[in-house]
């Protein structure tokens, strides 16, 4: 009988305890929803996001593989709720800190007292930046995966809090960039262990308007009614177990995503004298195939990139025009007819391990430059790039890309106008009007802030 009251006891405490802590935290959402544009003069893909008290609208440049979030401190940065990380602090631990960090100047964000750094990496300038770790509100849209629901905030969002210099190289307007890479404080992990969410993201990069990127599981909807998420091809994600950053730190692994490409095929003939050892990454950490949001274009090491293009052009006897740079594989576009899959070209074929196969078609592989002239929309890389293949931008664009952290795979669709639809068509209309007006005479815009801290 007693055990039987106690277990009772127990049932009503916990039934108490969680009541009250569900009234505070209202609205728990499954997945959340970011913008992405590109900038048209840098080819960068800028993503849109909320940051500080009050809320500050910010330009990041999508960094893939990038180890964290950092933004400028150094111009007009204000904020009610910036915390400098102290050192020794599980934060510093979780941002794999640098230093702990004195300031000779009067205090402000970025240059405080007793705080750990972290190195932010700027790739597009090969530069880094000793940055103190800080802390601050983030605000984000949250989704059903079908359109935006209300904004939800992590309040205490861990990010670099970097010198303006390392803005050198982005695009007009961008504050910083966001890293979604393989750490424990890149964008993916915070938000997942904040809203307690799988730990998935799916990219999908528009090429003239609003791409989108998710974070948490699908259903990943595009209009009309398009469950991208239903034609995921899974391929491994593999560790480089050496730093890939502009300033690699010794013993670290990389932040970057690493497939296994095991062939190329064009027209369903594999291009012959592609060197294996390229395609597999050494001791050194060089070799293998990345996927980066930094590089507009697909990078080939030279004798990748020699065969790749001999086999192109051949497949059909394209006849070869002067090179238009950044491209040296161009030809006459005169009698190529157009497709619902882009320009009739030889498809290219990545073939991946678990035999899993992306299919490159005419969309996201040559670039009309004149009027009667293409180019193969690849770059040469050089004789010894520390990666062989990085498969850029605009052949990620109009797939949907999903990145599962924990099962350590990637998910690609085919091209989606395979299935009448791009990735500029999430709706991004707003259904969290009603619930506004709703709240509108409580302090809504306080009440609908969540606090989950994200690490402690
Ligand atoms: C920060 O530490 C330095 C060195 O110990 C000291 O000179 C400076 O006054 C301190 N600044 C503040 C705001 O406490
Ligand atoms: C939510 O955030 C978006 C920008 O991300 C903003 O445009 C919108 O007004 C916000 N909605 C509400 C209800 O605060
Ligand atoms: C390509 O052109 C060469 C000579 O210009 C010719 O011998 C060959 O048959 C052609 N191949 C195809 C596939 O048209
Ligand atoms: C987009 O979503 C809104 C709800 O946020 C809905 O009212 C609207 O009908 C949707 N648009 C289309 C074209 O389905």
């Amino acid at each position: 009988m007693a055990s039987s009251f106690q277990y009772l006891l127990l049932l009503l405490l916990l039934f108490a305890s969680s009541s009250s802590s569900s009234a505070k935290l209202s609205f728990r959402p499954k997945a959340l929803v970011l913008p992405v544009t590109k900038d048209d003069s840098t080819l960068q893909y800028i993503t849109h996001i909320h940051q500080r008290t009050p809320l500050v609208p910010l330009n990041l440049v999508l960094d893939l593989g990038g180890q964290n979030l950092w933004v400028d401190c150094e111009q007009h940065y204000t904020s009610s709720t910036y915390r400098p990380a102290r050192c020794n602090s599980a934060v510093c631990s979780a941002a794999d800190f640098w230093h702990c960090a004195q300031c000779f100047e009067p205090p402000r964000p970025g240059c405080t007292n007793n705080t750990c750094t972290l190195l932010a990496d700027n790739p597009l300038d090969a530069t880094i930046a000793v940055s103190d770790v800080g802390q601050d509100l983030v605000s984000v849209q949250s989704t059903n995966g079908f359109y935006p629901g209300q904004n939800v905030s992590v309040s205490r969002f861990v990010f670099g809090c970097a010198p303006n210099y390392l803005l050198r190289q982005l695009a007009d307007g961008a504050s910083g960039m966001a890293g979604l890479g393989r750490t424990k404080i890149s964008a993916p992990s915070q938000f997942s262990s904040a809203f307690s969410f799988p730990r998935k993201f799916a990219i999908c990069l528009a090429s003239h308007s609003k791409g989108v990127v998710f974070f948490g599981d699908g259903p990943y909807v595009l209009l009309p009614d398009v469950d991208a998420a239903k034609f995921l091809i899974y391929t491994p994600l593999i560790l480089n177990p050496v730093s890939t950053a502009s300033i690699p730190r010794e013993g670290k692994p990389s932040s970057e995503y690493f497939i296994g490409v095991k062939s190329i095929k064009i027209e369903d003939k594999v291009v012959p004298n592609i060197n294996k050892n390229l395609l597999s990454i050494n001791k050194e950490g060089f070799g293998g195939t990345k996927i980066s949001t930094l590089n507009p274009f697909t990078v080939l090491e030279s004798s990748i990139f020699k065969a790749v293009t001999e086999a192109f052009i051949s497949a059909r006897n394209y006849t070869r025009v002067v090179g238009v740079a950044p491209f040296e594989a161009c030809f006459s576009s005169n009698g190529i007819g157009s497709t619902r899959l882009g320009p009739a070209v030889p498809t290219i074929e990545l073939v991946l391990q678990n035999d899993a196969s992306w299919s490159i078609f005419g969309a996201n592989s040559v670039v009309q430059v004149k009027d009667d002239v293409m180019c193969l929309g690849v770059v040469n890389g050089g004789a010894k790039p520390r990666t062989a293949i990085v498969i850029g931008g605009f052949q990620l664009e109009n797939h949907l890309v999903q990145f599962d952290l924990a099962s350590s795979r990637l998910g690609f669709s085919p091209l989606l106008f395979w299935r009448r639809t791009t990735c500029a068509n999430f709706n991004f209309t707003s259904a969290a009007g009603t619930a506004a007006v709703l709240r509108d005479d409580l302090n809504a815009e306080f009440e609908n802030k969540m606090s989950f801290s994200v690490i402690e």
